[in-house]
């Protein structure tokens, strides 16, 4: 259903975790749910997670804006605080992004395909997008932010993008239910994040199938710099392998698009 009210007891009903979502903080709106939990000075509980109806400041990656209309979507944003997650902080991006892509093909049945780093798009349009942030005392990670926006009841999605928006209503004909796609996707992050630690291959292995630019041209871009070359994998840390002519890079953040673009 499209009830324009999220139903937190439904919700609840179908959250089947042991630390994602044990503490919840609903709010109507706030600035950003990721500030939110990078800025407190608080414990937060590892898996809290704090959603919000309105994000009147939504940040993306490589300091974009996210915009998201008012109680239609999901915009929320877990924090991590148990250091044996941090290992390898570019795999939980990778959780991240198939827990979301998963959800939705289970629910919904959509093809979803994976983007590096962390974008889940349907029929080449981007559908959800997930912004990690971290905070350190000296060299430690001492907690992680993972913040996610999937685009759920929005038909419309005026201003520029650099890849065009789209929604679940947009993709699919049947009932949408925000509560459940929510715990789905917490249901499905704990359990990759339970891979990562104990399955790591397995969790690579997944993104990777869902991934169709390994092995295309590509180009990527940073700032004002383009490069051209091929995707040729993603490593165990999660970071992009890039041939240009002989020589191969370990790509750590940018934006890839298959060349032609
Ligand atoms: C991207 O694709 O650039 C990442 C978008 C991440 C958006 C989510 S919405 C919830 C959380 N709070 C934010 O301010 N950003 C993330």
């Amino acid at each position: 259903m499209s009830d324009i009210n999220f139903n937190l007891e439904e919700f609840n009903l179908q959250l089947d975790t042991h630390f994602i979502g044990t503490n919840i903080y609903f709010l109507d709106h706030v600035e950003s749910t990721n500030s939110y939990l990078m800025s407190r000075n608080e414990d937060f509980e590892n898996g809290t997670v704090v959603i919000a109806e309105t994000q009147t400041k939504g940040r993306g990656r490589l300091d974009r804006t996210w915009l998201s209309d008012p109680k239609v979507n999901l915009t929320f944003s877990i924090a991590l605080t148990k250091k044996d997650l941090f290992t390898s902080p570019a795999m939980i991006n990778f959780a991240a992004s198939l827990a979301v892509a998963n959800a939705l093909q289970n629910l919904f049945q959509l093809p979803v395909e994976l983007k590096w780093p962390n974008d889940v798009l349907v029929k080449g349009k981007k559908i959800s997008g997930i912004l990690m942030e971290s905070i350190s005392a000296g060299s430690e990670i001492t907690r992680m932010v993972v913040g996610f926006g999937i685009n759920v009841n929005q038909s419309n999605f005026p201003g520029k993008y650099l890849i065009l928006p789209t929604s679940v209503k947009n993709e699919y004909r049947g009932p949408i239910s925000r509560e459940r796609i929510l715990s789905e996707v917490l249901n499905l992050f704990e359990q990759y994040l339970g891979f990562l630690k104990f399955d790591k291959k397995m969790l690579l292995q997944s993104w990777k199938e869902k991934c169709r630019m390994i092995g295309e041209k590509v180009k990527i871009e940073s700032g004002d710099t383009q490069r051209f070359g091929v995707f040729v994998d993603v490593d165990e840390d999660g970071f992009l392998l890039f041939r240009e002519g002989a020589q191969t890079s370990k790509i750590t953040f940018g934006d890839v698009s298959l060349r032609g673009q």
